[in-house]
């Protein structure tokens, strides 16, 4: 045991949208990781904050009409309750908002400019006239430049994988408004990564401990030449002012890791601690799990920037994979975006702490979340294997031997187990729950076998005290699985102990020294994975909004409320029928680009067929259209929730989407309506009320 004193740390979140089973994987990952270390004896502690700067956090405040502060304050307590829920347990859970953030992010911009690595220099940028803001990348879109896709964010193309300025981008729009940005000259901090080039090289080449696949990607980056970091924002900005500036602030992606070692501190402060032994002194170690997302951040920028700072370098940075829900990329129009707190009002957290124990490597592979292969493995090892096996060894030693645990006399099997155990804690150490959790079904494996082929039910008729040695021995196995399984499973072990009659368990406690313990009362430890309905479709998914031209627009012959329109979709004709008559006259209508669900089922009023419906936003008094500048043709979506391809719809299935019109545009849930393109739709007249 080393006398280090281990911080472990998992990336922040950000403070900007609820925890789903993606960034699970992570927090789970990273749980089992210092739980196991904990239930070692060593001295770790695991910090995480959350991340709370930055432009996308500060327009999403600003859309939902709260302050920033108000936003990150909500998904505070939403993120730390689903943590808790989850049985992830962080020795601190801070926020990157917070004075010893500031304080550190001073302190080291600071550094680094003593030592010369930070300069300044005019940057040209997009910039919205109409928002009155500079627009980072992911809020400009327009047609990608080299091969011209639609609907592409500044910084590059999905289709072709180009990478561009966002002043490359042709025909470009505010994400915020859908006008046509400008540009502006602005002066910008940059970070001079250059100068660690060496350092960083020695760093990663000396390091035995960072993952093979990943040191040779990033040795191949600095090989490429390390740029120039832009490490500023201008206001309007949600972040920390720069020292001797007032709108311009730190990026969020600047202050953000530094969270790692505020939210140690914050941690010391409260428990009379040192976060120097951690950060500065040589007994401190770091621990960094994060995504492959973040690389360049956590291998790059981050390390030069404690270099610059003199802090310690992390001594290990775990990089997993994606999740995958049943094969493909979580996606809110297949339904497979799923929250955290979705999936705990359905099922239990154990399933899935299981499901990602059983499936996580040292590796960078993605993970699946295969629905059909989780129930199977869930039901059939944890449950079938190991949960009934324990089970069946308690309820008989409690039934026949008032619960005491005997002698066990099975020194072959026992040396086993203890050999496996000790697999167990080394692939743990590694971060290699896949092999520990087959190892300990392996384990349980052997119980179940002892168990049946000795019989004890029919032994205890003909010798007791043999039935009594079979039994003391799986009981005292099941104990010591329920050790094993405690990083990836504590609540579901601490109820084991429980019914067990134990104190607390933990690796010191893996051997088969229970004689004369009597354990109480036991019963059933986990129910079997009966249905799964977490996969919910987006109702939204399944309509087909289209932009539409009314070509002419006359009264309906036999109803004086409703107006027959001839419209053009891009490629084809149809008639639609409306009851508008009291709100726009035919001149009004005619030659004006409406919304309407092109895969409504056909419907005769009146003795016309409609094929299709127009959209338009109704208050108790008026009516308004939502009309557009795109093209005829053009697709209408929200962020995130493509068209799933659903050929026809019924009124019923549409009236289950509910859309509003306010500020002049049309919403769904928190989104606003745009087209394909990334136009605006507006509501005519400004109608603000439900839409139909
Ligand atoms: N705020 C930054 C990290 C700053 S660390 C100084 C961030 N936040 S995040 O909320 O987008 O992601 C947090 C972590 O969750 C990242 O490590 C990210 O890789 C991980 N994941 C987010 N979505 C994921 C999946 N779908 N699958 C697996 N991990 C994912 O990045
Ligand atoms: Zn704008």
């Amino acid at each position: 045991m080393s006398a280090k004193k281990t911080v472990v740390t998992s990336a922040l979140p950000y403070a900007n949208g609820p925890i789903h089973l993606g960034h699970l994987v992570e927090y789970i990952q990273t749980d089992i990781f210092v739980r196991a270390r904990k239930l070692q004896g060593e001295d770790v502690i695991y910090c995480c904050a959350d991340d709370t700067h930055g432009t996308p956090i500060e327009i999403n405040a600003a859309r939902q009409g709260i302050s920033p502060q108000e936003l990150i304050e909500k998904y505070f307590h939403e993120h730390r309750r689903d943590f808790a829920d989850f049985e992830i347990h962080f020795d601190s859970f801070y926020s990157t908002n917070s004075p010893e953030n500031k304080e550190f992010s001073d302190l080291i911009f600071s550094r680094l400019r003593e030592n010369g690595d930070i300069f300044t220099k005019d940057v040209e940028l997009t910039y919205c006239e109409h928002c009155l803001r500079f627009l980072p990348d992911r809020y400009v879109r327009g047609e990608c430049p080299s091969c011209g896709a639609l609907d592409q964010y500044g910084d590059n193309c999905e289709k072709c994988k180009f990478t561009y300025a966002p002043t490359d981008l042709v025909n470009p729009r505010c994400v915020i408004c859908g006008h046509p940005p400008g540009r502006k000259t602005s002066l910008h901090y940059f970070f001079k990564l250059g100068n660690y080039t060496d350092r960083l090289r020695c760093w990663l080449v000396d390091n035995p401990h960072l993952q093979e696949e990943i040191r040779n990607y990033i040795l191949r980056w600095i090989d490429e030449g390390l740029r120039d970091w832009d490490i500023s924002r201008d206001a309007p900005y949600f972040g920390f002012p720069i020292q001797g500036e007032t709108d311009k602030f730190y990026y969020v992606w600047l202050d953000a890791p530094i969270g790692y070692i505020s939210s140690t501190r914050h941690y010391c402060t409260r428990l009379g601690q040192r976060w120097e032994d951690y950060w500065l002194e040589e007994t401190g170690r770091i621990i960094h799990f994060i995504g492959k997302d973040i690389i360049y951040f956590h291998f790059l920028f981050w390390p030069a920037m404690l270099m610059g700072a003199g802090f310690n370098l992390p001594e290990r940075l775990l990089v997993h994979g994606f999740l995958n829900v049943n094969g493909e990329k979580m996606s809110k129009s297949r339904g497979t975006y799923i929250t955290a707190r979705d999936y705990l009002e359905e099922l239990n957290p154990a399933y899935l702490r299981y499901y990602y124990a059983a499936n996580l490597s040292p590796k960078m592979a993605d993970i699946d979340l295969n629905l059909d292969d989780f129930k199977n493995r869930v039901n059939g090892e944890l449950i079938g294997n190991f949960a009934n096996f324990a089970n069946r060894s308690l309820t008989f030693l409690a039934k026949n031997f008032d619960g005491r645990i005997g002698d066990v006399s099975e020194p072959e099997l026992q040396g086993e187990v203890l050999r496996r155990a000790d697999k167990v804690r080394e692939a743990y150490n590694r971060a290699d729950f896949r092999a520990a959790i087959r190892e300990i079904m392996e384990i349980s494996d052997i119980g179940n076998r002892f168990f049946q082929e000795k019989a004890p039910w029919a032994l205890i008729k003909t010798d007791p005290e043999a039935a009594h040695r079979v039994v003391s021995f799986t009981v005292s196995l099941v104990r010591l699985l329920g050790i094993l399984l405690k990083p990836a499973l504590p609540r579901f072990c601490n109820r084991l102990e429980r019914q067990m009659d134990l104190p607390h368990q933990d690796f010191s406690h893996l051997s088969f020294d229970l004689s004369g313990h009597t354990i109480s009362d036991p019963s059933p430890l986990l129910p079997r994975i009966d249905q799964i309905g977490l996969i919910r479709k987006d109702p939204f998914a399944s309509v087909d909004l289209r932009v539409a031209r009314i070509e002419t627009a006359e009264s309906h012959p036999k109803a004086d409320k409703l107006v027959v329109m001839q419209i053009e979709l891009g490629t084809e004709k149809r008639q639609l029928i409306a009851g508008i008559r009291h709100a726009y006259t035919d001149e009004e209508l005619t030659g004006r680009h409406i919304v309407v669900v092109a895969n409504l089922k056909p419907a005769k009023l009146r003795g016309l067929e409609s094929q299709g419906m127009l959209l338009a936003a109704s208050s108790d008094t008026a009516l308004g259209l939502l009309t557009t500048d795109a093209v005829p043709g053009t697709p209408v979506r929200i962020a995130g929730i493509e068209y799933d391809g659903t050929p026809e719809i019924s009124i019923d299935d549409f009236m289950k989407v509910s859309l509003s019109a306010r500020d002049g545009r049309a919403w769904y849930g928190q989104s606003a309506l745009q087209t394909e393109d990334g136009r605006e739709i507006e509501v005519h007249r400004r109608v603000e009320g439900g839409i139909k």
